[in-house]
């Protein structure tokens, strides 16, 4: 299945860009050059030279442009070249390479791969509580072998963490005492899930201050945004007290497809500065502490459902359906839905192009018929000579 192009997606943290090197990522099967200009701006290249297509990413960064690794074509910011060190230095109009419009926002580097005039006239959903000017932050990242919407799917239902996490972020109540609902609204989906009664363990206990033993009411509610973006809230309140008593925790979960079997995972925490140093230990602790359970639990799952699957398509392989899993597949239709219309898209384009080529051809001959026909008139003079009409 083809990727959503019109959509912006997470290309790396901010932390991961530098103007030393460039760093070379795969994002929707394109493999990309991404790096820091002199001006510390991000940059996002297609990663091969048109000369003889060597990886510019194994390149150096002369101040504001790439240079080829291979012969010293340097290519800017917009992908043009502009210089080439040999013979008279003349640039051939078809050295460049296609660059990729990218946003900057809360502590990451957001590509979009679509149409590069709608970038400017598409939001970023709202992730605030990343923003590193009010919020300290803490993030971490996987590549996992497997579909991203085998990811959405899996951060879209968090009972799994019962079965899946049981010594870290599950619990024995999850699937018998929880309460699901969901919801969607545009391109937007919603999960909640509500579990009154639930005796936490010790990691997540920690994470907000419960006391062992003591029981809780925990709401999970995971926003999801297409293609992959979400956010979990995690509240934790003592059982039958109102949430507000409690504590609340934000993550953001941002999935790019590497390629149709492989997902750059990036995911954050952020708590307010006003907090202090607990804020800055508490979003470390959260970043360290999942990585156990991702890398051990989720990570080899995924995987497994991936070679499960193959290259067959999800619905083909006719999954059973729960009760559980009403967003993922509300998930899974958006997506379906966006395909489709950029599809439609892409085929009028097409057809307006295929229009425009003809109506060009038409013109043309139209004008070489004319041309044609004045050379065969003949103008006599009267001083009598004969001239061709031009
Ligand atoms: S391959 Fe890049 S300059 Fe030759
Ligand atoms: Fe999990």
């Amino acid at each position: 299945m083809p990727f959503l192009r019109n959509a912006w997606y997470v290309a790396a943290w901010s932390r991961e860009l530098t103007d030393r090197a460039a760093l070379q990522r795969t994002l929707l099967g394109e493999s990309i050059a991404l790096f820091r200009d002199s001006q510390g701006q991000p940059v996002a290249l297609a990663n091969q030279c048109p000369h003889r297509f060597a990886p510019l990413s194994g390149g150096k960064i002369r101040g504001d442009a790439i240079e080829c690794p291979y012969h010293g074509l340097r290519f800017d910011r917009s992908g043009r070249c502009v210089h080439n060190p040999h013979g008279d230095g003349r640039i051939p109009q078809a050295a460049r390479v296609t660059s990729y419009p990218l946003a900057e926002r809360y502590g990451a580097v957001w590509i979009w791969m679509g149409e590069p005039e709608r970038a400017n006239t598409t939001a970023l959903p709202s992730y605030d509580f990343l923003d590193e000017h009010r919020f300290e932050t803490s993030s971490g990242y996987l590549l996992t072998k497997a579909h991203y919407q085998l990811s959405a799917d899996n951060l879209l239902d968090l009972s799994h963490f019962q079965f899946l996490h049981p010594e870290t972020l599950g619990s024995d109540e999850m699937a018998s005492r929880g309460e699901v609902s969901f919801e969607e609204a545009g391109d937007t989906v919603w999960s909640k899930r509500l579990c009154r009664g639930e005796s936490l363990q010790a990691f997540v206990a920690g994470a907000f201050g419960v006391p062992p033993g003591l029981a809780v009411d925990r709401g999970l509610n995971v926003r999801w945004d297409a293609p992959g973006l979400m956010t979990i809230e995690v509240a934790v309140t003592p059982a039958g007290m109102p949430f507000e008593f409690g504590r609340v925790s934000l993550s953001g979960h941002f999935l790019t497809p590497e390629t149709e079997a492989s997902t750059h995972y990036f995911f954050a925490f952020g708590l307010p500065k006003e907090m202090g140093d607990a804020a800055r230990m508490l979003v470390e602790y959260a970043v360290l502490g999942l990585m156990t359970p991702f890398e051990r639990e989720d990570l080899p799952m995924l995987e497994a459902q991936q070679r499960a699957l193959g290259d067959g398509d999800f619905w083909a392989a006719r999954p059973v359906m729960l009760s559980i899993d009403g967003a993922a597949i509300r998930a899974r239709r958006i997506i379906e839905r966006k395909l489709a219309e950029e599809a439609r898209e892409r085929d009028y384009a097409a057809t307006l192009r295929d229009s425009a080529d003809a109506y060009r051809s038409r013109r043309d001959d139209k004008a070489l018929n004319e041309k044609e026909e004045r050379r065969d008139v003949i103008t006599v003079y009267p001083s009598g000579y004969a001239t061709q009409g031009r």
